[in-house]
């Protein structure tokens, strides 16, 4: 073939960093980034979680000092994960909504010392419930959804009476949008927002999380009420319910295994939309690295960016301090 006759050369545009700069089409920034921490009863202790290398549960006071150096570096969010001692957890999480629990407790302090940073409270029985489900359950097991509605309107409403910027309900019950909603406005809290996770799977790439905050459920699994892997339409579903029901912020979760559904989700909405970029896609990266299989760096940067390229206004992220660093 003679080089006359190739007249589009799309290396053209590739041929220098300047280049490739100038054409960039998806740019990762630190406001893009939300940043998950865990916090837990104590003083001066900060234990480092196995299957998160580089993660930690903080007790509070330390939690404080790394919040302010993330809110330095920048990251304009963190989401909280209570780890509660097992002596407060029962049968109907009701610690969940103590107004002096841990989460309250978390948040009123923070929102004292850094309070330009956002706050995102994650709405949830699992963390408090001896079995480790996300609602209610009857004796047979069964998670009942009205029934859990009402803890967690409870919940979502002591975390507004702390102070959270928004709260996250994970727990994917039917009608919890709708109701929390309600509830937050008729107590005059219209500026609380609500990040649903919207579209979250029934994941095994949760695992490092739940040895984070000991609640691996204790019988059964969490397939009757997180979705089934194999769906896009019925994510499609539940955003719709969601937007309907006054969500201001929509999730997927998790992220890397779910790209498709992030990029349908976007183009099904104008709400933000965000990418939960979870536990065991962090443990992944963090494993080959440590075996020295892959440059850690490039590949969280990869990976982020490909979240933000489907469609993600923003990315929870355990990554979000390191990114931080490396964007500035
Ligand atoms: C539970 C909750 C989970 C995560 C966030 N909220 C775990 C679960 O549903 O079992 C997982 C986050 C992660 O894996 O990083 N409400």
């Amino acid at each position: 073939m003679s080089s006359q006759s190739l007249l589009k050369r799309p290396r053209r545009l590739r041929r220098t960093e300047t280049l490739r700069r100038m054409v960039r089409e998806t740019i990762l920034t630190v406001d893009d980034l939300i940043y998950p921490v865990f916090v837990m009863e104590g003083e001066g202790e900060k234990v480092e979680i196995s299957s998160m290398p580089g993660c930690y549960r903080f007790s509070l006071d330390l939690l404080l000092k790394e919040i302010t150096e993330v809110s330095q570096l920048g990251i304009n969010a963190v989401a909280i994960f209570p780890v509660i001692p097992e002596k407060d957890k029962d049968e109907t999480g009701s610690e969940s909504y103590n107004q002096q629990g841990l989460v309250q407790e978390t948040v009123k302090a923070i929102k004292k010392l850094v309070p330009e940073i956002i706050v995102i409270t994650d709405v949830a029985l699992d963390p408090f419930t001896t079995h480790g489900h996300d609602g209610l359950a009857d004796e047979n097991g069964i998670i009942l959804n009205d029934p859990t509605i009402e803890v967690l309107v409870k919940m979502a409403l002591s975390q507004a009476e702390a102070g959270t910027d928004f709260v996250a309900p994970s727990d994917m019950m039917d009608g919890r949008i709708g109701a929390i909603r309600q509830a937050l406005d008729a107590e005059g809290y219209i500026n609380v927002g609500i990040l649903a996770y919207s579209a979250k799977y029934a994941s095994a790439y949760y695992g490092p999380f739940r040895d984070a905050l000991d609640s691996a459920p204790k019988f059964g699994d969490k397939k009757t009420y997180q979705m089934d892997a194999a769906n896009a339409k019925e994510a499609l579903k539940e955003i719709e319910l969601d937007i309907a029901e006054g969500a201001d912020i929509i999730m997927v979760k998790p992220a890397l295994a779910y790209l498709d559904i992030i990029c349908q989700v976007k183009a099904a909405t104008n709400l933000p939309v965000a990418a939960y970029n979870v536990s065991g896609e962090y443990a992944m990266i963090k494993a080959a690295a440590q075996k020295g299989w892959v440059d850690e760096k490039k590949v969280i940067l990869e990976t982020l960016t490909s979240m933000k390229r489907a469609g993600a206004d923003l990315i929870l992220t355990y990554f979000a301090k390191e990114v931080a660093l490396m964007l500035s």
